[in-house]
């Protein structure tokens, strides 16, 4: 074949009746402006020189299209735009092939669709995920698929965004044939059966659509009820049933709409934000480092944190030696690592025959010399300082050189831990969240000598675990658990002051977390933060204000939900507030002095994020987190803060600084002391910046 025309990132290859059209733009082939310019005049050219009988679209590189260019979402568009681009190719007269590898997603599979035949090869997947990123398929993908799959699958894949194998594209009728090869090959071999008519092809906007009100109607009312905060699916919804009623050219009309009107919303932004913000965090200064090798790891502590922490190991192929100082302590360990080993097989995150595999890989003792090969050893024994100095003394003695030794401690000083030691550069702290094979979260705490291939050799874990890894400095519960104590203050001074526990959970799940504060402690268990408070009472500032209800609480031995009681009271399915609250709230403002007032939701709202953005700046500010997108995505991963706000401080920026500094210092002449305006904050209000131009600057 000889090589007519390069319109770089995408080439033509003519020869005879053959029209091979690679795309090549790395890393993912996403449909940037320049990939849309070329790819329509390719297409346009080869039509122009009327020789080629078939063209075939392939990709370079590890994928197909992976979709549009999401850096370019929220910019002014650029023309030509991508379904003008697609429906230059579905008009084609000449036939048009999409040969498809790696991951063909949202305008990459929208691009298939507009093809007039689809082939996958071995390992592809494909799917329309822009429903994750607050938008929905704008380059036909809601008209298309429809009448390739059908209404039900098609609702199905565009409203939750999953990601669809091979072999079920190949049954469901996204892909007409499944291959296997190099991609060009595949291209040379497919474009021969189109000409020899054992391909056959067609143009998707002339196949029948069946309507089905009765799915439709049942859709919009499930999401209804499970996504009532969300935008983009129901629009989905909307442009699905479009597709039944509406020619293709109207419909993509339709849909283009809906497209521009889900692309205005802060949620696009928002989701958008969190997909960059998990591939961020990796960006920290010890990136180039070689992480040292990691094939066998000690948990101390089979307790919740320890087996979770095991678990997850275990899952991602590592073996694993669980020490605990007693047998029924050990047992116990075991049985809640099968029971999550187990529960990983029911959810489909393991397969069934790699059960017994898996749980082979976990070595249990009782002695803490069998960690004398351990390339790296997590310690999650409870939180006491002079317990974590004797572990990590211990293990200074036992470990082999070069094994990094990590503590899963959730606030406590990881300098001191790593002074028990001869050997801090190797110590770090590790802080998963629970239940930690489930969270995606993972502090990586760098103590004032850890190396910098021990940060390295975290993040390298992290990735091996699938967490989302993010960089934390030494201080009183490093990113998340500071600034939780501290936001978390403002919701007792809200209930003392008026809202009741009830009101300010409803409220904040009404702005999009999953459960209200009351509820997490319920869940969490009272009694952790009970101690926290207790450790903390000695230091505790003269002027800090305190508020005594949950302590009155725990005093009656209620925990939450493992004892039945909390701030609410559950029996077997109903969960009610518990009446006893209300009291202990009355008794206390009768104490202090205190007349209650009424709050709206949205002030509870603004006062919480407030109290959460103000801790979070100063997070910045004294450099334990490296950016603002940090803060965000351990809030995303770690602490169920709604996806489609971006983070806290994606959130912050929607606000202004300018208007950040003047709600503190409106509440401050309620309580000085709470709520002080961070400097930084101040300055950003003076200069007229927000954090999204710190990430940048970071
Ligand atoms: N646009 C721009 N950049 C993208 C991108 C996209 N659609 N998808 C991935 N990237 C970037 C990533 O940010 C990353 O950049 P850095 O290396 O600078 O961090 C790089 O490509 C590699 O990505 P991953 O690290 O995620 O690589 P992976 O191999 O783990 O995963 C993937 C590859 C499965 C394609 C994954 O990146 C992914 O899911 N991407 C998003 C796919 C998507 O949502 N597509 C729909 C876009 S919206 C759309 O198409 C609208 C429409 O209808 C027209």
């Amino acid at each position: 074949m000889t090589d007519s025309t390069k319109a770089a990132p995408v080439t033509i290859e003519a020869e005879g009746e053959v029209a091979l059209i690679r795309i090549d733009n790395p890393p993912v082939n996403a449909t940037s402006q320049a990939v849309r310019q070329a790819l329509k005049s390719s297409v346009e050219q080869v039509l122009a020189d009327r020789k080629a009988r078939v063209i075939v679209v392939y990709c370079a590189g590890r994928t197909f299209v992976a979709g549009a260019d999401i850096r370019e979402f929220g910019k002014p568009p650029q023309e030509p735009h991508l379904p003008d681009v697609y429906n230059v190719i579905e008009q084609s007269p000449v036939p048009v092939v999409a040969v498809m590898h790696g991951t063909a997603l949202g305008g990459g599979l929208e691009l298939g669709l507009a093809s007039h035949a689809r082939v996958g090869i071995e390992g592809l997947r494909v799917g329309l995920p822009e429903v994750t990123l607050g938008v929905l398929p704008g380059a036909g993908g809601t008209q298309r698929l429809p009448r390739l799959t059908g209404l039900k699958p098609a609702l199905d894949i565009i409203v939750s965004g999953r990601q669809v194998a091979a072999q079920e594209a190949l049954d469901l009728g996204i892909i007409d044939r499944l291959d296997s090869g190099d991609p060009r090959e595949v291209a040379v071999r497919m474009a021969a059966e189109v000409l020899g008519g054992t391909l056959p092809t067609r143009r998707t906007d002339q196949i029948d659509l069946a309507p089905d009100p009765d799915l439709i109607r049942a859709e919009a009312e499930r999401l209804a009820k499970t996504a009532p905060n969300l935008f983009a699916p129901h629009r989905c919804v909307e442009c699905v049933e479009a597709a039944t009623r509406l020619p293709m050219a109207e419909g993509l009309k339709f849909e283009r709409q809906k497209f521009r009107d889900c692309m205005d919303t802060p949620q696009r932004a928002g989701l958008i934000h969190a997909f960059f913000a998990e591939r961020a965090v990796a960006n920290v200064p010890e990136k180039s480092e070689t992480p040292r090798e990691v094939t066998k790891i000690g948990v101390i502590g089979g307790g919740t944190m320890g087996s979770g922490i095991a678990t997850s190991a275990l899952l991602a192929g590592l073996e694993v030696t669980l020490i605990e100082v007693q047998q029924d302590g050990l047992d116990r360990g075991i049985s809640t690592i099968t029971g999550n080993i187990d529960g990983a097989v029911k959810r489909g995150k393991l397969k069934a025959n790699k059960r017994d595999q898996t749980l082979g890989r976990l070595t249990p003792s009782l002695e803490m010399e069998s960690l004398a090969d351990a390339d790296l050893v997590i310690e999650a024994v409870f939180e006491d300082m002079g317990v974590k100095k004797d572990i990590f003394g211990k293990l200074d003695g036992i470990c082999k050189q070069g094994a990094v030794l990590a503590s899963n401690t959730s606030y406590l000083d990881v300098n001191e831990i790593a002074q028990a030691t001869s050997r801090p550069e190797d110590v770090l702290g590790l802080h998963f969240f629970s239940p930690a094979h489930v969270m995606r979260l993972l502090e990586v705490v760098v103590a004032d000598k850890t190396a910098p291939e021990v940060v390295a050799t975290g993040f390298a874990l992290g990735k091996k675990l699938k967490k989302v890894a993010v960089r934390a400095g030494v201080c009183d519960g490093f990113i998340g658990n500071r600034i939780l104590a501290h936001y978390r203050k403002s919701a007792d001074y809200m209930m003392l002051d008026g809202a009741s526990p009830q009101q300010i959970d409803a409220a904040l799940e009404e702005f999009g977390f999953a459960m209200g504060p009351f509820k997490v402690g319920d869940l969490a268990g009272l009694d952790i933060g009970w101690a926290s408070r207790k450790r903390k009472a000695p230091t505790r500032p003269a002027e800090e204000r305190y508020v005594e209800v949950s302590d009155r609480v725990c005093e009656q031995g209620w925990y939450g939900r493992k004892t039945g009681k909390g701030f609410y009271v559950y029996e077997v399915k109903e969960i009610s507030p518990n009446p006893e609250v209300e009291k202990f709230i009355e008794a206390e403002r009768e104490e202090k002095g205190i007349t209650p007032r009424s709050f709206t939701d949205q002030e509870i709202i603004d006062r919480y994020m407030t109290a959460m953005i103000a801790e979070a700046t100063r997070v910045v500010e004294d450099g334990t987190a490296l950016r603002p997108v940090d803060v965000d995505a351990v809030f995303l991963f770690g602490y169920g803060f709604p996806r489609f706000r971006g983070g806290p401080l994606h959130y912050a920026d929607r606000i202004g600084a300018a208007e950040l500094v003047k709600r503190i210092e409106t509440y401050a002449q309620e309580d000085a002391h709470y709520w002080q305006v961070p400097e930084l904050l101040r300055q950003m209000a003076q200069d007229g910046r927000t954090f999204d131009d710190l990430n940048k600057e970071r």
